[in-house]
């Protein structure tokens, strides 16, 4: 048990299965990512499935039974990786369009979990039998198919590294940004005041805070009615 006050320091594990993990491992160590492992916030490791294949030709798909085009991944591999990686507090999440949408409130549960295992399909995706025993929740980035689904596991992984805290460095941009206020964001500019004639708007010179404060809530109420009436119309934004 704790005795002091000091928070314990939340940190969270991604392990990402994947037949093309050399996609993300510079994603893994730049930006913030990286600096986010370096300060041991979080720890992501891309494994080739293809290395948990036994056969000699380490086969991680097969065609489908019942006909149809494509191939479906081999659920050995999956299982054998799972099995070997997987710990009693661990959450296995499987990227498909067909899952559930990726939001900041779904990111929010994920950064509860202390390791992720994240299986990303490739080809017409993974057998049924993976999903139906191994997975606990499968999640989609968007309404739209990409060829394989590292790319998603690693927006996954940047999405929910963002509410750990001290991650970003600045606990502010967090409850500023676009959809924590459920609005869109407001314009953002820097120096200088005048760029081949395009000047940054009065008020953010003026030094005035309430005032800038005034016309960056009224932009982002502008722009949210402009493309995501929606949100409007939901009526829970609180700001
Ligand atoms: N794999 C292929 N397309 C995907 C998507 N939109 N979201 C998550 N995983 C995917």
């Amino acid at each position: 048990m704790r005795v002091d006050s000091t928070p314990a320091v939340m940190h969270i594990e991604f392990d990402l299965l994947t037949l093309f993990p050399q996609m993300v491992e510079g994603f893994f160590t730049s930006s913030m990512l990286g600096r986010g492992q370096r300060n041991g916030l979080i720890r992501a490791s891309a494994h080739d499935l293809r290395s948990w294949a036994t056969d000699k030709h380490h086969k991680t798909d097969e065609i489908p039974y019942g006909g149809g085009a494509g191939m479906v991944m081999k659920p050995e591999p999956i299982f054998a990786a799972v099995e070997e990686l997987r710990r009693p507090e661990t959450k296995v999440v499987y990227m498909a369009p067909d899952g559930e949408p990726l939001t900041s409130q779904l990111a929010r549960e994920l950064v509860q979990e202390k390791h992720l295992i994240i299986l990303s399909g490739h080809y017409e995706g993974v057998d049924q039998r993976v999903r139906d025993s191994l997975i606990d929740r499968e999640v989609s980035i968007g309404d739209y198919v990409l060829t394989n689904g590292t790319l998603a596991a690693a927006v996954l992984i940047d999405c929910v590294s963002r509410f750990i805290p001290g991650f970003l460095g600045d606990e502010k941009s967090l409850t500023e940004e676009s959809f924590m206020t459920t609005l869109l964001g407001f314009p953002q500019y820097t120096r200088p005041a005048d760029f081949r004639g395009m000047r940054v708007p009065e008020v953010l010179l003026s030094g005035n805070h309430a005032a800038i404060e005034k016309w960056r809530h009224e932009q982002q109420l502008e722009k949210t009615r402009d493309r995501r009436p929606d949100i409007l119309e939901n009526g829970d934004h609180h700001k």
